[in-house]
């Protein structure tokens, strides 16, 4: 029985491992054809499977520093199991977005399509989100996009003061790897969790504030703007002035 069941536990893992680095992979957009089958002569074993990519030097991009960082942040992460979503999680949620990003966004916590997804902000407030970016002028492709939590609370009740402190350092990381010219904090979560503040989010919205001496302002989450219509002229009054910093 227990010879059985080692090597069970074994191939599990290392599905788990493949998972993980397959989702890691296409966060960061990097190749999946690792994932596609190949054909090797026999010629070519012990060598490079392509002689030619391994004569090549890596491809150096301007980004690639700043990818490194932020990739660094997301192996750290791993599988992450340090608090207890982990167990009613379907897929974790880092981040996604331009890793040189001027102008981040950070919400709460993946809801069920980020949960599905593993990309945030994909449902209706993701929606709503993406035509603030672009009424903005910009691509959703331009700026980053993360939350306070990396997985998603069952029934999308709010995050807890432990989960926040245990996802809390992979923000601060991820933050300082994309080093943004400003930062949106989308809700009462993200601004109280960034700004150490547990002013209501009408009274911190409307004026930048300071997360390690970046503009950071503070708005209405797009879940409550779907709910709230009327908060939406606040909301644009709110990204004018981050358009207005971006332009500085
Ligand atoms: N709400 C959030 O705060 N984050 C998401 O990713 C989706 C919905």
């Amino acid at each position: 029985m227990e010879v059985d069941r080692e090597p069970r536990r074994e191939l599990l893992n290392l599905v788990r491992s493949l998972k993980q680095r397959v989702q890691m992979d296409g966060e960061l957009g990097r190749s999946l054809s690792y994932l596609t089958r190949r054909k090797i002569n026999v010629a070519d074993r012990g060598a490079a499977v392509n002689p030619a990519e391994a004569a090549a030097p890596a491809a150096e991009t301007p980004l690639s520093g700043i990818v490194s960082h932020l990739e660094e942040v997301r192996l750290d992460l791993g599988d992450c199991r340090r608090c207890l979503l982990h167990r009613t999680r379907h897929r974790l949620v880092f981040g996604e977005g331009n890793p040189k990003a001027d102008l981040v966004f950070v919400g709460e916590a993946p809801g069920a399509d980020e949960d599905a997804q593993g990309r945030p902000f994909v449902g209706r407030a993701g929606q709503l989100l993406t035509k603030i970016i672009e009424a903005m002028g910009l691509k959703r492709e331009e700026v980053y996009i993360c939350n306070i939590l990396k997985c998603r609370p069952p029934g999308n009740r709010n995050p807890e003061p432990d989960e926040i402190a245990s996802c809390e350092p992979f923000l601060i990381r991820q933050l300082e790897a994309i080093h943004p010219r400003a930062i949106c904090a989308l809700g009462t979560f993200a601004a109280h969790t960034l700004l150490k503040s547990e002013a209501p989010i009408s009274v911190l919205r409307g004026r930048f504030h300071s997360y390690q001496e970046i503009p950071l302002m503070p708005t209405y989450h797009p879940a409550y703007l779907l709910r709230n219509s009327g908060a939406k002229k606040q909301v644009w009054e709110d990204v004018q002035m981050i358009m207005k910093e971006l332009k500085k």
